[in-house]
């Protein structure tokens, strides 16, 4: 705790599509409702970016164990969200093993969705991770969300190079084929962790499935051009397709080829529940879920060709 009794809390994956809205919705905060904020990044230009704005940063590589150690000083709560990469297991290990040293009260991992018994890997570390931090004895709480609304905007590393909307003619390239999945925007699993950090008792122990909408790609077509006035339309690219570019892009293999089956399975639509949605943003945070004309509308710059 900070000297006026406030508690300091460390946000991990600072620049993520998740921790850059978490970070600013915190510090917008007065520090006596949220205590000190800390953005952990791992480049000088990143945190000078966050520096621009106010906000407090501290160095953070997840691949250098000591620099862990040393950001967690003096930290109170933990938002943790890591990279499309297998690597995430040891990395979630090292911080974990270090909140415990460190005295963390509470953590709040960011994972995925997935039905308890999935035999798809990267859904399964998340809960190997999870399972880690229940084990830790630190307290918790698990966001689980399901597909991230950003990924039509290419907003994180994974999508950035995939496609998204065209700005040409309104194209919405994706990997999905035709079948419904639940969609939630970065920006309501931001504000989940964002309550949740600011009243961890309240939420300790828990797990939130996050999935506010179900929608086929084709069905978000007919929305964005319902509320932004232009004709957008579903171009189904093949998940073989996603695997080249995303292993031609540099991305970890092992991930790579997690996210191809994945996308395999949910675009016949055959992982039980994909497209189940929750009620649950509202009550967790004040505020009525996105919904993919809200999405619309607060990203039409982004998708207005
Ligand atoms: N996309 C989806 O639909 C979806 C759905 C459910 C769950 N998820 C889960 O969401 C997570 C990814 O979230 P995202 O899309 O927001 O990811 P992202 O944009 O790729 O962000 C990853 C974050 O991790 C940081 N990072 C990576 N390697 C690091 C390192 N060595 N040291 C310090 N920081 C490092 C990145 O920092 P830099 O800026 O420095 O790179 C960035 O802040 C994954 O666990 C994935 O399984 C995604």
């Amino acid at each position: 705790m900070d000297v006026n009794d406030r508690p300091t809390v460390l946000v991990i994956g600072a620049t993520s599509s998740i921790g850059k809205f978490l970070v600013r919705e915190l510090a917008a905060q007065p520090r006596s409702q949220n205590g000190r904020v800390l953005a952990a990044v791992r480049s000088e230009q990143k945190a000078e970016s966050f520096r621009k704005q106010g906000i407090e940063t501290v160095h953070l590589d997840l691949n250098q164990t000591e620099t862990i150690a040393s950001a967690l000083q003096g930290v109170d709560r933990v938002f943790l969200v890591t990279g499309y990469t297998v690597d995430m297991l040891p990395q979630s290990k090292a911080v974990i093993d270090a909140a415990k040293k460190m005295g963390v009260q509470h953590i709040v991992h960011a994972g995925a969705w997935a039905p308890a018994d999935t035999d798809l890997p990267h859904f399964g570390w998340h809960q190997y991770v999870e399972s880690y931090i229940e084990r830790s004895g630190i307290g918790y709480t698990h966001l689980q969300p399901n597909m991230f609304m950003q990924n039509l905007l290419g907003g994180n590393s994974l999508w950035e190079s995939l496609g998204g909307s065209s700005k040409e003619n309104g194209a919405i390239h994706f990997f999905l084929e035709d079948a419904r999945i639940g969609w939630i925007a970065a920006e309501d699993i931001a504000s989940v962790a964002a309550a949740v950090l600011r009243e961890p008792a309240k939420h300790d122990g828990k797990a939130y499935v996050l999935s506010a909408e179900a929608r086929s790609v084709p069905e978000i077509a007919e929305v964005l051009t319902e509320v932004l006035g232009k004709p957008f339309h579903s171009v189904p690219n093949s998940p073989d397709e996603f695997l080249a570019a995303v292993l031609k892009g540099g991305m970890e293999p092992t991930y790579a080829h997690c996210a191809h089956e994945t996308l395999k399975r949910f675009g016949r639509g055959a992982i039980p529940g994909q497209a189940d949605v929750y009620n649950n943003i509202e009550a967790l945070t004040g505020k009525k879920a996105m919904l993919w004309r809200d999405f619309a509308v607060k990203h039409r710059g982004e998708f207005l060709y």
